[in-house]
């Protein structure tokens, strides 16, 4: 794990790459700042405090105060790390999750302790999602990074088969008593300083579910995110949100709502028929990050800034690529998508953007800012505008 410090090993090496292909489109990519500082558990770091309005509940209490529900931008492995985390913050996402940690190799290994947990000043509020199976790695791991993040959440969900056999994530759901002592276990070493979330899935009798919400709410869970699949359940069949809905009325800790939440409108909608806390998004935010903000397309300026902390950060290019498709998927024509796709390097990939579209580097004015898609090609811009026209007329419906 590191936290940015000014100019890390890690940044040097990005800083020296570039210049060794030195080219005017790399030099603005420059988000070097005191500000940015890679931490590790290895490392002592000079880091702020958490402070106490970053506590999750401070946040959850903040925005049933404004009459609003909690945005939260969820776990996804690979995906969240720090310049995504940064960029859906810029829009408006009230909490943010790492991707899943697993407990076992992080307390372990230095290796995976690098690879796996980036964290600077500015990344806050956050929940480190954690993938464990015994309370003594969990509190090895909380010790290792409660420094560095205000809440820790216990995956229950994850129903990849080499996790599941392992007891961790999805197969924790029929271990509520085991859940209940990690709980219970971290809140006795860390009370209201370290918040401590599950996110779990439901069941396909609710009624279980309600008793392991029950059983967790008493080990002194502060809240729940629910996802309304059942482990079996395809990602692609809608979610339940009656047995969201049903949980939210007996549960006394806030609850989240999860599940198919593709738009500012969705979270509403969400929240209103389940009455829940908040809503987290998941493939709604690597879709489109600026979701929370109200955008219902990624604006262009997301993807400026997403290439400038990515590359000032550091993040692997096929990552960054996933990332960027994603983020233009909805909106260029498939024959620029594979363009794309078919980039082998950061340098190719900006030869890309700069080949279709004007983008703006960190420096330039109305960097970040632009929201249509600034195409040079007019025959493309007039796609998109065809592709927006008919995504609006069909529209894709919630299911609630
Ligand atoms: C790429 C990807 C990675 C994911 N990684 C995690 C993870 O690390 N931890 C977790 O609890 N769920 C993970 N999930 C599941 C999501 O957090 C979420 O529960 C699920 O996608 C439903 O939400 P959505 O409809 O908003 O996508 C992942 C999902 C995706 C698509």
């Amino acid at each position: 794990m590191f936290v940015w410090k000014n100019a890390s090993k890690l940044q040097r090496q990005v800083r020296k790459l570039f210049q060794q292909v030195s080219s005017d489109k790399f030099k603005l990519f420059t988000r070097f700042s005191p500000d940015t500082t890679l931490i590790s558990p290895d490392m002592t770091s000079n880091l702020p405090k958490r402070s106490p309005e970053d506590n999750p509940m401070a946040v959850i209490a903040r925005c049933k105060k404004e009459g609003r529900p909690v945005f939260v931008a969820g776990p996804m492995v690979r995906y969240s790390k720090l310049p995504f985390r940064e960029l859906v913050r810029h829009y408006k996402t009230d909490i943010v999750y790492t991707p899943m940690i697993l407990a076992r190799e992080f307390v372990r290994h230095e290796n995976a302790r690098i690879s796996d947990f980036t964290t600077n000043a500015s990344d806050r509020p956050l929940i480190l999602q954690v993938g464990a199976n015994n309370v003594t790695d969990l509190l090895r791991m909380c010790e290792m990074v409660h420094p560095y993040v205000d809440g820790i959440g216990l995956n229950c969900g994850c129903p990849i088969k080499e996790q599941v056999r392992e007891g961790i994530g999805a197969a924790l759901m029929s271990k509520k008593e085991l859940v209940a002592d990690m709980v219970r276990a971290v809140k006795k070493t860390y009370g209201h300083t370290l918040v401590m979330e599950v996110k779990i899935r439901v069941h396909a009798d609710i009624a279980e579910t309600i008793e392991f919400v029950k059983c967790v709410e008493e080990a002194g869970v502060d809240f729940i995110t629910v996802h309304g699949r059942t482990k079996n359940t395809r990602s692609s069949v809608p979610a339940d949100f009656g047995k969201i809905k049903a949980i939210k009325e007996i549960a006394t800790v806030p609850i989240i709502a999860n599940g198919d939440c593709r738009s500012l409108k969705d979270a509403y909608s969400i929240c209103e028929y389940t009455g829940c806390d908040g809503v987290m998004a998941v493939r709604g935010v690597l879709y489109n990050p600026a979701m929370f903000a109200g955008f219902k397309d990624t604006p262009w300026g997301a993807v400026e800034l997403f290439l400038d902390l990515a590359s000032s950060y550091g993040l692997p290019f096929r990552l960054i690529q996933h990332h960027v498709s994603c983020m233009l998927e909805s909106q260029t024509s498939k024959k620029l998508h594979i363009e794309l796709n078919e980039a082998t390097c950061f340098a190719e990939m900006l030869d890309f953007f700069d080949k279709h579209f004007t983008l703006k580097r960190s420096g330039d004015a109305g960097f970040g800012s632009a929201v249509d898609f600034p195409y040079k090609d007019v025959e493309e811009r007039n796609l998109e505008d065809r592709k927006k026209e008919s995504r609006q007329t069909t529209g894709r419906r919630l299911k609630l």
